[in-house]
């Protein structure tokens, strides 16, 4: 079998060890694998990963030492092309005549929704891997990516707390995530933040200005705010607007961490995540498997169908929004 594989959509801390586990997985059971580059587009240009010799294949050694490292050696890309019909006929055109008879893309909901549309006209079979850092895919407890950014916003906040210490100010720190609070909450959590915004929950702005009056009151002397950039109250500049027009009493500032958070060494739970699910997408596949996403769910390989990964919103465990609201005293 000719397995071809991508990365799609925004890059995640993960998706090399998810290749060279694909890879690997792939051909030591006997099977070919193409690398694609740049995602649909990529394909769409016929531009294929070579190996150092030049060879059209990836080899167990062309992805040597990949999966300490952050990026994707493949590339990404968002195709506006790919979401037309005539690009996905093209794409289907494609992949025939390279004689790819599986693909493997890995990345979030916009992968997967254009993966749905190409099995309408290609009759290959595609399994996938969830690479995206806003965790925002039913059918795994955690997305490739979301464990080293959630690691590098901690970092992030951790380092703004001293200077928002010293001068005795509040900082307003936006996290990416898209329609999704889960960096945020984590985040937020993990750095010991006092207040979180995110789409899921209302942002009600008098109600915060009342809770730093008593954080003020209670002498507490700097406030790390976590605001999820799809606060459905707005970012966190329009957030810091309408705060210090409803009477908060801290100095502010606004820090926004974007895509630093893409970036970086992927953590241990990414590598392990990435590496499960890059061999498990290889074996359903040819064990037959089509029209599925590869997740974990406690631990447990599991398929789920594209269309059920990104057909709701994924809740956030409310006992994470309510330890945090506990624990910022
Ligand atoms: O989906 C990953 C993500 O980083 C989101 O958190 C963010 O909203 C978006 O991609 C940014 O996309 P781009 O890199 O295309 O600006």
């Amino acid at each position: 079998m000719k397995i071809g594989v991508f990365c799609s959509g925004g890059d995640a801390p993960g998706m090399n060890a998810c290749v060279r586990a694909v890879v690997r997985r792939a051909i030591s059971e006997g099977h070919e694998v193409v690398g694609i580059n740049r995602g649909y587009q990529g394909l769409l240009d016929e531009d294929f990963f070579a190996s150092e010799s030049c060879e059209p294949l990836m080899s167990m050694r062309s992805v040597s030492g990949w999966s300490r490292f952050g990026g994707a050696f493949l590339r990404s890309s968002r195709s506006i092309e790919f979401c037309t019909e005539a690009g996905v006929k093209k794409a289907a055109s494609i992949l025939t005549r390279h004689g790819i008879d599986a693909l493997l893309p890995i990345g979030g909901d916009g992968t997967f929704h254009g993966a749905v549309d190409l099995a309408k006209c290609w009759e290959g079979r595609i399994v996938g891997c969830p690479g995206t850092i806003d965790n925002d895919l039913i059918g795994t407890d955690f997305t490739i990516g979301f464990s080293t950014a959630v690691q590098t916003a901690v970092e992030a906040v951790d380092k703004i707390r001293d200077t928002a210490e010293s001068h005795e100010r509040m900082f307003l720190v936006e996290v990416m995530g898209r329609h999704s609070g889960f960096i945020a909450v984590h985040t937020a959590l993990a750095a010991a933040a006092e207040c979180v915004c995110i789409p899921e929950t209302k942002t009600d702005i008098p109600a915060i200005v009342r809770d730093l009056h008593e954080l003020k009151a209670r002498g507490k002397t700097s406030v790390m705010m976590i605001v999820a950039e799809g606060d459905e109250e707005g970012d966190a500049v329009k957030l810091n607007e309408e705060l210090q027009a409803a009477g908060n009493p801290f100095s502010t500032r606004c820090v926004i961490l974007g895509h630093l958070q893409r970036g970086g060494s992927p953590s241990p739970e990414d590598r392990i995540l990435a590496s499960s699910v890059g061999d498990f997408a290889v074996q359903a596949i040819l064990t037959g498997q089509t029209g599925v996403m590869a997740g974990l769910i406690g631990g447990q390989p599991t398929l789920t169908r594209f269309e059920d990964t990104y057909a709701q919103h994924k809740p956030i465990p409310t006992e994470l929004s309510s330890l945090i609201e506990r624990l910022a005293r």
